[in-house]
């Protein structure tokens, strides 16, 4: 029998920890004489070793068949050069599915590329939706689930979203989170990063803080003054603050940073997730980090107006303080008052998500 073949498709940084269980889940068949095989494409929209390179060895994902070698530019380049990269392979050497992940840029370009080849269209982490179109991410979730044929989701919020847009019943496996796949067989190798020492930090004594939407970042202003309340409101402990490529630009512009806030360059899985852990609280605008955060029980301030992941809040340790530097200290007096909700774990959010996808997707392919 010939092996089906299904494109996993890895972009930027956040989809890395989704996609590694999943290839571990369908190696592990192969050695069982599984029906699946998989080709690995990166599309290089994330490249540096500290985005890319060391997610792929530290979570054992192994080198992509296919580097589209993308590089960074605005949405439409990204999105057009995916596209054609993607689609030159597709048409050099089909596959039987395209799986995409998340909801960056490279998620929605190949599957708009797969679906108008008639691929069928797989999306993990499908129908989260903020209701805030002005972020990107929202318009990739949109139109990737527009055209998916099999929905993979974290949440019942999720499946009540995609029942909403007509999608049938059937076509939507509730499954949980492969993020989560990866934390808890991740916990026991998570380890601190060389500065541990250096900066004295001691659990639960320090702050982690992670800023990189565009809405929060660009403005060199805007900025500062969330920096500075973060700064006034964790009360001089220390904050550290890992910075991704656009924040950094931003601060080379010329930025305030308070003594207190100890920029780091982005780190590996194992180091952040460390730092997390053990973290007094994570201050973020990330989406993915709420939801490491709900399951390791440690308190999240998201400052965004909006949530795709409400579950963190209405389930786990996490708070959408919105957008104004004013809510943080509010916020931050409840935590070291020790008011701050405890939450629990949303449902299938316990390590066994990516066995359930492909075991759905040998469903699907073989019949
Ligand atoms: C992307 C995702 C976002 C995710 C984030 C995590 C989209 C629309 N957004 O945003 O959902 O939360 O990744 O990191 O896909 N850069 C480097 N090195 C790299 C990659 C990027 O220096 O390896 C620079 C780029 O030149 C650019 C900036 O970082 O100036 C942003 O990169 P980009 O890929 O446009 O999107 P992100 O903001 O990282």
């Amino acid at each position: 029998m010939t092996k089906k073949l299904i494109d996993i498709i890895a972009g930027a940084r956040p989809n890395f920890m989704k996609i590694a269980p999943i290839i571990h889940a369908i190696d592990a068949r192969q050695t069982e004489g599984g029906p699946l095989r998989y080709r690995l494409v990166h599309t290089g929209q994330h490249y540096d070793e500290k985005m890319s390179g060391t997610f792929f060895r530290q979570l054992g994902i192994p080198n992509p068949n296919i580097n589209l070698e993308v590089g960074s530019g605005t949405q439409a380049q990204q999105t057009g050069a995916i596209m054609i990269g993607y689609e030159s392979l597709l048409l050099e050497h089909t596959a039987d599915l395209c799986l995409v992940v998340g909801d960056v840029t490279s998620t929605m370009a190949c599957s708009i590329t797969a679906k108008k080849l008639n691929i069928p269209l797989a999306h993990v982490e499908a129908g989260i939706r903020s209701g805030d179109v002005t972020m990107p991410e929202e318009i990739n979730r949109m139109v990737t689930d527009a055209i998916t044929d099999y929905f993979f989701t974290t949440s019942e919020i999720a499946n009540e979203n995609l029942r909403g847009m007509g999608v049938a019943k059937d076509k939507i496996y509730f499954v949980g989170n492969t993020m989560i796949d990866t934390l808890l067989s991740n916990m026991a190798r998570l380890t601190p990063p060389p500065f541990w020492d250096e900066f004295g930090l001691k659990s639960k004594k320090y702050f982690v803080l992670t800023l990189h939407r565009p809405a929060n970042v660009d403005s060199n202003d805007a900025f500062a003054r969330m920096l500075k309340a973060v700064a006034i409101g964790t009360r001089g402990e220390p904050v550290v603050f890992p910075v991704h490529p656009r924040t950094a630009k931003t601060i080379r512009e010329g930025t305030a940073v308070p003594a207190n806030l100890l920029l780091v360059d982005p780190q590996p899985y194992l180091e952040f997730n460390y730092l997390v852990k053990n973290a007094r609280a994570v201050i973020t605008d990330s989406g993915g980090i709420t939801e490491e955060t709900t399951v390791m029980g440690v308190p999240c301030m998201t400052l965004r107006n909006s949530t795709e992941r409400p579950e963190t809040v209405s389930i786990g340790t996490n708070d959408l303080l919105g957008v104004d530097p004013k809510a943080l200290k509010p916020a931050l007096d409840r935590l070291f008052a020790g008011q701050w909700k405890r939450g629990s774990i949303p449902p299938l959010w316990d390590g066994k998500t990516a066995a359930r996808i492909v075991h759905a997707l040998e469903l699907i392919l073989v019949k």
